[in-house]
């Protein structure tokens, strides 16, 4: 895969390509990485790069002019790319759109500053604007960084072990299990002892479950549009059965009665 990253900072995309396993991928060839700086594409002494908005108001905004420009260049040397521009006002960033954007063969990532970029270069240019998160930024440049990591780690051959990127959280609408590592106890907290007893079908059984009930306890949306198996099922009617009991044992009398178990009315 093919990424260019439109920035008026294109020295803060260096450290994240040269570490870790974006270096890796880059240097197996997995992934292409380019910045491309849009001050280069500016015009006149001083290559401005943004301007007063319109209307009157704080901050500035990107012009129009430099952007199409490097759009334009790169576009003409990477035909197909999808183009996405980084933007708290883009449809929110999750696995799913990780995905989407991994089946393409190339990405141009516009990383806008300042209040934003001219909405004409938007409108004429951009495929999608993408969010982060419902949180402002000084620039997009992170927020590029943040779908990069998300979608190059997908790819085939990213990471070490092929089926890594399916087993962790949101791979299949479950958050992941728990890890551990040495040392057995740490600050008298022992590993969940199944993990010590080398019986795999167990251990399988005990990360499904506890990947189930960190779901249910952390993101039960998540739940809502997944499919169940059985065996989840069968947890979650347990799980039901021993709350209702412990509900009855302090008194109350279960999920469908009132609030505070409707002793009081
Ligand atoms: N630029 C500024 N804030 C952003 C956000 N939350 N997501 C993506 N790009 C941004």
């Amino acid at each position: 895969m093919k990424v260019v990253v439109l920035t008026i900072f294109p020295e803060l995309m260096q450290a994240f390509w040269e570490n870790g396993i974006m270096r890796r991928a880059i240097e197996s060839g997995a992934v292409a990485a380019q910045a491309v700086n849009i001050r280069d594409f500016a015009q006149g002494r001083h290559k401005v790069t943004d301007d007063r908005p319109y209307g009157g108001g704080c901050g500035m905004v990107m012009k129009p002019e430099p952007l199409a420009a490097a759009l334009r260049d790169v576009k003409q040397q990477t035909p197909g790319a999808l183009t996405l521009l980084m933007s708290p006002q883009g449809r929110c960033f999750d696995q799913a759109m990780a995905r989407e954007m991994a089946a393409h063969e190339a990405l141009v990532i516009v990383c806008g500053r300042y209040e934003g970029v001219d909405e004409r270069f938007s409108e004429q240019f951009v495929d999608g604007e993408v969010s982060i998160g419902d949180f402002v930024l000084t620039g997009g440049e992170v927020a590029a960084m943040v779908v990069m990591d998300a979608v190059v780690r997908l790819l085939p051959g990213v990471l070490g072990n092929e089926d890594s990127a399916e087993q962790d959280s949101f791979g299949h609408q479950r958050l992941d299990h728990a890890h551990y590592t040495r040392p057995p106890e740490f600050e008298g907290r022992p590993v969940p002892e199944v993990l010590l007893s080398g019986h795999h079908e167990r251990i399988s059984e005990w990360r499904r479950a506890d990947a189930l009930l960190r779901t249910f306890a952390r993101r039960p949306d998540l739940l809502h549009g997944a499919t169940l198996s059985k065996e989840e099922i069968a947890l979650l009617g347990a799980w039901h059965r021993e709350l209702e009991s412990i509900i009855r044992s302090q008194g109350g009398s279960g999920p469908d009665s009132p609030p505070g178990g409707g002793q009081e009315r």
